[in-house]
This record gives structure tokens, sequence and C-alpha cells, in this order.
């Protein structure tokens, strides 16, 4: 990852140097691309993004956190410090998404990693679900995900950069609850597009995956915190036995963001504290 440049001399360091020489050659080439390196991160104002923005930064990628919250953003942006770049954008509106990548790519340069993360759940019975509902809820975590990936990459492949793409779905990708078909429908829809995006931009060496979280603490689990039942419910089927927490998911983003992913493309990764591997019910 990073620009051409960067990765050409790190190869000549490492055909010219001694074996343990060249090992402290690569590293330090390493960190000269991460300050070169763009991270935009999507839902970035609190909760899962806020948490993957904090875990890519560590090796000193530069990022923008982008939201609808724009007091939020600008917050978040404030509390990480450094040179972190809060922008608000409604990420279900094209226009808003084309816009705000315009200003990002003028005034900051091209992204090289890219985090799918703004997305809600709207809570409906299936026959009683509105058409606004459920068009709102696909228009964020669906379209809104396409189209950020689709400007990346186009960028990317414009730049030579081999970057990385990490969408946020969800274990509902394949599980199921009848209330939040919308969302369920949603997350099965950054699955598989995660699956073709990798396939159309490996040429390219662009990686695209995707983070699947179980029953995670932020803002969007609120209602579950609240209610002692829908706790027993979550638990039952939560193999660890608690809730997960966002940095617990910021830290596969970041894996999968990194080179340490290198080989990996068009995985979904869950973490769920087991979910996924139950079939029964006690
Ligand atoms: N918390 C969980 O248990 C859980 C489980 C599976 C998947 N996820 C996914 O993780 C992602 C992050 O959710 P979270 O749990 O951190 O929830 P959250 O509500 O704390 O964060 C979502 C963020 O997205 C922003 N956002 C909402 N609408 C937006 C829009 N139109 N444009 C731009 N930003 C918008 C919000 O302002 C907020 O900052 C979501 O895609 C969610 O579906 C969460």
């Amino acid at each position: 990852m990073g620009s051409p440049y960067l990765y050409t001399l790190r190869k000549w360091h490492l055909c010219f140097l001694a074996e343990g020489v060249a090992w402290a050659a690569m590293d330090w080439m390493e960190i000269v691309m991460s300050e070169n390196k763009i991270a935009l991160v999507t839902g970035g104002a609190r909760g899962i993004g806020l948490a993957s923005a904090k875990a890519i930064a560590k090796d000193g990628t530069k990022i923008v956190l982008v939201d609808l919250d724009a007091e939020g953003v600008a917050a978040a942006a404030a509390g990480m410090g450094g040179d972190t770049v809060g922008i608000a954008c409604d990420m279900s509106k094209p226009a808003e998404i084309a816009a705000m990548f315009d200003k990002v790519e003028a005034e900051l340069g091209p992204v090289s990693v890219l985090v799918n993360c703004a997305g809600i759940a709207v809570n409906s019975d299936l026959l009683e679900t509105t058409l606004e509902d459920f068009q709102r809820v696909i228009d964020l975590n669906l379209t809104g995900t396409f189209l950020a990936l689709q400007r990346a990459a186009k960028t990317m492949v414009a730049n030579g950069i081999e970057g990385a793409i990490v969408n946020m779905s969800s274990v509902n990708a394949q599980l199921s609850i009848p209330t939040i078909a919308s969302y369920c429908a949603s997350k099965g829809g950054v699955m598989q597009l995660t699956k073709a995006a990798s396939l159309a931009l490996a040429p390219h060496n662009i990686r695209v995956n995707a983070v699947g979280p179980g029953s995670i603490d932020t803002a969007m689990l609120a209602g579950v915190n609240e209610n002692p039942d829908a706790m027993a419910r979550v638990m039952s089927r939560t193999p660890l036995q608690r809730i997960g927490k966002a940095e617990e998911i910021g830290s596969v983003v970041a894996f999968l963001a990194s080179d340490g992913a290198s080989y990996i493309t068009g995985e979904t990764i869950y973490v769920d504290g087991g979910r996924m591997g139950m079939n029964y019910t006690c």
C-alpha cells in the first residue's frame, strides 16, 4: 500500500542490504508510507467508526472522519488530535458524497484506506414497514457504501494506489431478525458488494473486506442495554457471554486495512463472541 514511488524504494532496500539491516530499512519505509497515507472513516463521530479510526491512526495514518453529526464529528476529530480532519456529510445523499470526496481529494489528496461504517437500523413489523423506512436504511447502509467504495476505488486506480476498503456488515448479513428486515437486507447486500468489489478491484491490487460485528456496546445497542429481557436474549446467543466493545471491532478493521492482511480480500470477518457458530439453544 502507499505510493508506487515509496513501494519501489522499499523493494530496493530489501534487495541491496544484508538481511538484518534490510528489515530495519523496511520498517523505516513503512513509517514514511504511513505518514503519507490517508484513511477516510464514515460514521466516524462515535462508536465503531471512531474506534476504527483510532486503531488505524496508531501507525501514523492521517484520519478523515466523516459523519452526519456535524458537531459530533468536529468534537471527535479534535479529540483525536494531531491533524485529524472532521467533515459533515450525509452518506445517504449521492451529491453530498461526491462533494465530500471532491473536497478531501482537492485539499488533502487521495485516500488509500476507506472504512464504510455509517449505518442505521430501523425496527418495525414487516407488514407495517413503510417504503420510506426501508429505503432510508438501504440508501445509507448499502447505496452509500457502494457510492463511497466506487469513488474511492476510482481515485485509487487513477493514482496507482494499492489501497484497502473495509465495509461494515453485521452478523445480520446471514442471521435474520424479523423486525429489522431492511437492516438484514442491507448488511447481506454489503457482504455481497464486498465480494463482487474484491473481484473487480483485485487486478488493481485494491483489497475489499468487511467486518460483521455481533452485539457491540454503542448507541445502536442502547435499546438492549436498557432492557434486561432483550439483554438476556442477546446473551442466550452469545457464547462469550458479554457484549463486545467498539475497540474490539476497530482492531479488526485496522488489521484488514493494514499490510498485515495483504493476502485477504473479499472476506467478511465476524467479530461476534462466537454467535455465528451457534446452532442450538440451552
Ligand atoms: N453496535 C452493534 O451492535 C453493531 C452490530 C453490527 C453492525 N454494526 C454496524 O456498525 C456500524 C457503526 O454502528 P455503531 O454501532 O457504531 O452505531 P452508532 O450509532 O454509534 O454510530 C453510527 C454513526 O453513523 C452516523 N450516521 C448515521 N446516519 C448517517 C448518515 N446518513 N451519514 C453519515 N453518517 C451517519 C451516526 O451519526 C453515528 O456517528 C453501522 O454500520 C452498524 O450497522 C453495529
